[in-house]
């Protein structure tokens, strides 16, 4: 064959042919990248407006018009069908799993009932169902405020704005505002109508932020994808000193996120959620400080945050969007874990599952102490002690019992932040033991130098008798109210949604 440039002097058209032929997979090259390019951003602009509604439309499956992948993909968080080690959406009753923790509420709510989370979309109806709400039937009303919706339902942030402050809305009791409140966690609790952008919807958030001196303006879009979550798993208390009447929520974050900055935080207002039946000690209940438990995590300090791991991007038919499935990332490893790790999926789960185990062998030792302790207090005062020689051995087991809640509470600290986790119940276990040596001492002086027998509690209905519970008329006031009051509520809110202004375009 000849050198190119000579057959090119032979046959000039060659040369153009070349030249065209390589302009035209120049171009091809161009057009392929464009359309990768503008798929891309196709989840978010390239889509056609079914309906224009306004902010505080509180039915998903409005909003969900215009957006049909984000939409189905969030209704499959009703799938309970996944179950993890420890987690998952499936119903676990944690008072059967785990007895001891009747034993530790006694005297508060939560020994009557507590279930693990299933999903967003069971938000309202579990909080029906759970005995912790009663069962406000003929006239009686609810043990609990308003306040209690504020982190079920998209109907929470249009009520604040019809009523004019979150105070009005945390008013009355629970049963007050059961009709209006219907719409599972939805669209409008996490984004802004117009630009879709996402938005902090609920006040205790915005509040704490301000009075931490947190700038809310400049915060970035990474952090939002955490923020959005911390509007609703954190730990929160209800201040019924702010305004008067009204249990307003609140965040007990001024000193900090650990778990000693927010017993001192609450120590120095003399908060107490309960004060416990059996050993009289003024408790605290954690909630779930998931967002702050998260914050000292290694993940957290690489900037991954919680939509990186619960709703990560898939791809479907060349359209790129967030899954908005939020549940166990354990489910879907390849597209949560394995964007970052090169790991099989078998160790990764493993790495979860290990870090699970060993926290909570240590765990479980120290609710044992605690249930150990609340009986050696019942005792001493059953032998005469007075409050004096009392008021120390309280304090530690108020503490060392919200240090345990602190771990407990949250389903995924143990992986979101195993060191942290394993510290604070390490302090736990030594505070409950520090107040069983006083209690020790005390009981002798009381004259009661003998072990304590721990108490049959192997199963949640032995527990619930130890402690005095009636379950059953709870239970059947409970089927009741589900029969009778819910249908009501769900009428009233179905003829006044009928009315909302919604436009269908074209
Ligand atoms: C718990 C908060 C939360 C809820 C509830 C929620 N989203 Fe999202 N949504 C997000 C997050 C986080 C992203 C990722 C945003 C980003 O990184 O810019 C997102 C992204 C989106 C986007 C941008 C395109 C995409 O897929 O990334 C659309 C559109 C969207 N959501 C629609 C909806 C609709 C419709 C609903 C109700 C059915 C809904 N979202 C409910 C948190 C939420
Ligand atoms: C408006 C309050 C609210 C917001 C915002 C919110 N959640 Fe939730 N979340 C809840 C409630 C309430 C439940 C329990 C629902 C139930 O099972 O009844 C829950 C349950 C969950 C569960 C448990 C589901 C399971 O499989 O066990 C996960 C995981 C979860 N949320 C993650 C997130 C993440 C991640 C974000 C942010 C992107 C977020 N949530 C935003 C209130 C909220
Ligand atoms: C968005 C990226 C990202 C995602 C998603 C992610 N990780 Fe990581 N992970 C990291 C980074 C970054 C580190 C820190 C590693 C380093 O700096 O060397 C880390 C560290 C870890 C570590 C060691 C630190 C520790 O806390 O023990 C484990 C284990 C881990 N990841 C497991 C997982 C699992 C399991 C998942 C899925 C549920 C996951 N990661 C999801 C980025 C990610
Ligand atoms: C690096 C990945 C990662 C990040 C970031 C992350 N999580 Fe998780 N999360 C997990 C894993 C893994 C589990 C354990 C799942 C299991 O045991 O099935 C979990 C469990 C949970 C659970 C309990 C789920 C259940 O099935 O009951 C909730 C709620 C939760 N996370 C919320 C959050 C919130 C809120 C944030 C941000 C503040 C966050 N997570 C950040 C990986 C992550």
């Amino acid at each position: 064959m000849k050198p190119l440039a000579e057959q090119i002097k032979q046959k000039p058209w060659l040369g153009w042919l070349m030249f065209f032929a390589t302009m035209a997979i120049v171009f091809l090259l161009g057009l392929l990248a464009s359309s990768i390019m503008e798929r891309r951003a196709e989840a978010v602009f390239a889509y056609v407006k079914q309906v224009d509604h306004s902010q505080f439309e509180p039915r998903n499956e409005i909003w969900g018009q215009n957006f049909p992948r984000e939409y189905q993909s969030y209704m499959k968080t009703a799938d309970t069908s996944f179950r993890s080690k420890y987690n998952g959406s499936a119903t676990i009753d944690m008072l059967e799993e785990d007895p001891r923790l009747v034993v530790l509420w006694a005297g508060y709510a939560f020994s009557k009932d507590y279930k693990q989370s299933r999903g967003h979309y069971y938000a309202v109806s579990d909080v029906w169902n759970t005995l912790r709400t009663g069962a406000p039937i003929n006239g009686t009303t609810s043990p609990q405020p308003n306040t209690c919706w504020t982190c079920k339902s998209p109907d929470v942030p249009r009520l604040m704005n019809e009523l004019g402050s979150a105070a009005e809305f945390y008013k009355g009791n629970w049963e007050t505002k059961g009709h209006e409140v219907v719409n599972h966690i939805g669209c409008a609790d996490c984004h802004d109508a117009k630009t879709m952008n996402l938005r902090i919807s609920r006040p205790a958030l915005i509040e704490t932020f301000e009075r931490t001196g947190k700038d809310i303006e400049n915060i970035s879009h990474q952090e939002m994808r955490s923020l959005v979550c911390a509007q609703c798993h954190v730990e929160y208390y209800f201040n019924k000193k702010k305004v008067e009447g009204v249990s307003y929520l609140t965040f007990p974050w001024d000193k900090g996120y650990s778990a000693e900055n927010m017993e001192a935080y609450y120590d120095e207002i003399g908060f107490t959620d309960w004060v416990h039946a059996l050993s009289k000690a003024p408790m605290l209940k954690a909630q779930h400080p998931d967002y702050e438990v998260y914050l000292t995590g290694t993940h957290a300090s690489r900037g991954v945050s919680c939509a990186d791991c619960h709703m990560p991007y898939i791809s479907e038919g060349g359209v790129k969007y967030t899954n908005h499935h939020i549940s166990s990332p354990l489910a879907n490893p390849a597209s949560t874990c394995q964007v970052c790790h090169r790991q099989e999926t078998d160790k990764l789960i493993a790495d979860v599952y290990s870090r699970q185990d060993k926290i909570i062998e240590n765990r479980d030792k120290l609710e044992m102490l605690l249930v150990r302790a609340h009986i050696e207090a019942k005792k001493a005062w059953d032998l005469g002690a007075s409050e004096a020689q009392m008021k120390d051995i309280l304090t530690n087991i108020r503490h060392a019992q919200w240090r345990w809640d602190y771990t407990a509470a949250g389903h995924g600290s143990s992986f979101h932040s195993p060191v942290e986790i394993g510290r604070v119940i390490s302090t736990g276990i030594d505070i409950a033991q520090e107040g069983r040596i006083k209690l020790a001492r005390l009981l002798s002086d009381l004259g009661h130098n003998k072990e304590i027998p721990y108490p049959d509690i192997s199963t949640k209905a032995k527990a619930q008798e130890f402690i005095g519970l009636d379950m059953k008329t709870m239970n059947s006031e409970k089927s009741v109210f589900m029969q009778k009051v819910v249908p009501e509520w769900l009428e009233i809110a179905r003829e006044r949604e009928s009315n909302y202004a919604v436009k269908t375009m074209n």
